[in-house]
């Protein structure tokens, strides 16, 4: 089935993301494309809206991006957002100008006056607080504008056309900060784009389903299940598609969390699909042993992971499809052609070199993690599977600082068992983006009972984040990190020192190799 769709054109906003997201949130499909897109690319999709994004550049500087102003003329909805308001004010012939003064700059939270009779602020009250980050603005609109909305600063904060269905606002509107933001995102895509709100799971659930069983057909796929969220919601989508063609390898490495390997048994081993399941803990170990360095573990993990994989697809044979979990975030191009960041960090990415295989399918390409997750539920996985906190491929072994030892990931595996549970038990799952156990090569003197111990040093992460690459160190309350430090030195043995990491990312990373 085809989607409603809104076009967002990204001019290298740091919100891209999270304006697509909102728009999908809005039960509104909507794809992030760079803003030099050529038109008739953008025409052929027929979207019902387009939305430019910020970006970090002024319309002045010399080739800053721009737009060809045709595409205020195809008879489809703008919306510009901060950068993206001066490039359609701008390119209409209106007036962009650098605030020099001071007072002409805005940052942060903003009383902000509405216009009653604007689409975008229907139903909305006429002041609110709007998040401004600007060193530009609109002085002038272009002819035939009107402005809408005005700061103290801020002569034109919002500006439309209305007949042409053009509308611009100087501050941006996904963020939680701009009170009644996605009201008025809201009000774009329904009141001015008319949709229709035909983007759900159930029903991306479903059409995904048929798509997939009319491109196999009879073929044979193979997947890689890593038992994270994305590979996981793969396998599930594919057990319901094609059952009995679909083959899992899940490769268990050994430096899984406690637990892990026998829930994803739990949920796919058992008949409608081909599972296999290869206990690989002492090919890793033994690869492993005496190795210190993080990045040869790293490696070593990688390489010995592919070679299992390699040999497990060989018993198999050449099969026609090759699933990948690949989300959308993965394929997003940013719209200032900067290559995206992908990190070297080791995941299946790089299985296609050597499985025998014609195609590849990935069922999740289009999607957001939160909507993987929906996804997920949309195929009653169960929520300790769709929940399931990112986890890196190398597993453990990069929460051991020093040597691994099967010693050693018992004794970390049952701390952090601890400290996820009673973080779970206390509500805050939700508010803590990931968080974990590390064992220290460190040990230190201790008491306990009458006896003196040397033992080692556990630390805990905990982080919040909203795209991994930059976070803060969650502030977990004292009592309950006093509650899990008694715990985990009880409960657990070699253990007689907890320490909680205070470091945000930069400088320190999320994980501690
Ligand atoms: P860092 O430690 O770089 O981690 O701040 C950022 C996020 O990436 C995860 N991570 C990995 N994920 N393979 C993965 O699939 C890896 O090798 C890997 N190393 C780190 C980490 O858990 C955090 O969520």
């Amino acid at each position: 089935m085809k989607h409603e769709l809104v076009v967002v054109l990204d001019f290298g906003g740091q919100y891209n993301q999270l304006i697509a997201r909102r728009v999908r949130e809005c039960n509104v499909y909507c794809e992030v494309h760079p803003y030099t897109m050529p038109l008739a690319e953008i025409q052929a999709k027929a979207p019902i809206g387009i939305i430019f994004t910020g970006g970090p550049n002024s319309v002045y500087e010399e080739n800053a991006p721009s737009i060809e102003k045709e595409i205020f003329s195809l008879g489809i909805p703008v919306l510009g957002i901060c950068y993206g308001a001066q490039v359609m004010a701008q390119s209409l012939g209106g007036v962009v100008r650098t605030a020099d003064a001071a007072a002409a700059r805005e940052y942060g939270k903003t009383p902000t006056q509405y216009s009653q009779n604007s689409k975008l602020f229907a139903g909305l009250p006429e002041t609110g607080v709007s998040w401004m980050s600007h060193g530009d603005y609109i002085e002038t609109p272009p002819d035939g504008f009107r402005v809408t909305a005005k700061t103290i600063a801020c002569p034109v904060a919002a500006m439309e056309h209305a007949e042409k269905r053009l509308y611009a606002l100087q501050y941006p509107p996904e963020v939680n900060h701009t009170e009644h933001g996605i009201s008025m995102l809201r009000n774009f895509l329904y009141q001015v784009c008319s949709a229709k709100g035909d983007w759900t799971m159930g029903d991306y659930c479903r059409d995904t389903i048929q798509a997939v069983r009319e491109k196999v057909g009879s073929g044979k796929v193979l997947l890689a299940l890593s038992g994270g969220v994305d590979s996981s919601v793969v396998a599930a989508l594919l057990k319901r598609a094609i059952g009995k063609q679909l083959t899992c390898i899940f490769v268990d490495h050994g430096l899984m969390r406690k637990d892990e390997g026998a829930e994803v048994d739990a949920v796919f081993a058992g008949g409608e699909i081909h599972f296999v399941h290869v206990d690989a803990e002492a090919r890793f170990l033994q690869k492993l042993a005496g190795v210190t360095d993080p990045e040869r573990k790293r490696k070593i993990i990688g390489e010995e992971f592919i070679r299992v994989f390699e040999e497990e697809a060989k018993k198999i044979g050449a099969v026609d499809f090759l699933a990948q979990g690949t989300i959308y975030p993965d394929v997003i191009e940013s719209g200032l052609g900067a290559a995206a960041v992908i990190k070297s960090h080791h995941n299946v990415g790089g299985l296609p070199d050597f499985v025998d295989f014609k195609e590849i399918i990935e069922p999740l390409r289009l999607l957001f993690k939160d909507e993987v997750r929906q996804l997920g539920r949309e195929l009653e996985l169960p929520e300790y599977l769709v929940m399931r906190q990112p986890f890196p491929g190398p597993g453990l072994a990069i929460r051991i600082i020093g040597e691994i030892t099967k010693e050693k990931l018992d004794i970390l595996r049952d701390a952090d068992a601890i400290f996820r549970e009673e973080i779970a038990n206390e509500g805050l799952s939700s508010s803590i983006s990931q968080y974990f156990a590390v064992l220290t090569d460190m040990r230190s003197v201790g008491v306990m009972g009458d006896g003196r111990t040397y033992d080692y040093t556990l630390a805990l992460r905990g982080v919040t984040t909203t795209d991994f690459m930059t976070a803060d160190w969650a502030r977990i309350p004292y009592d309950v990190l006093d509650k899990i430090s008694v715990r985990i030195v009880n409960e657990v043995r070699c253990i007689n020192r907890i320490v909680y990491d205070i470091t945000s990312k930069p400088p320190a990373t999320i994980e501690w190799e």
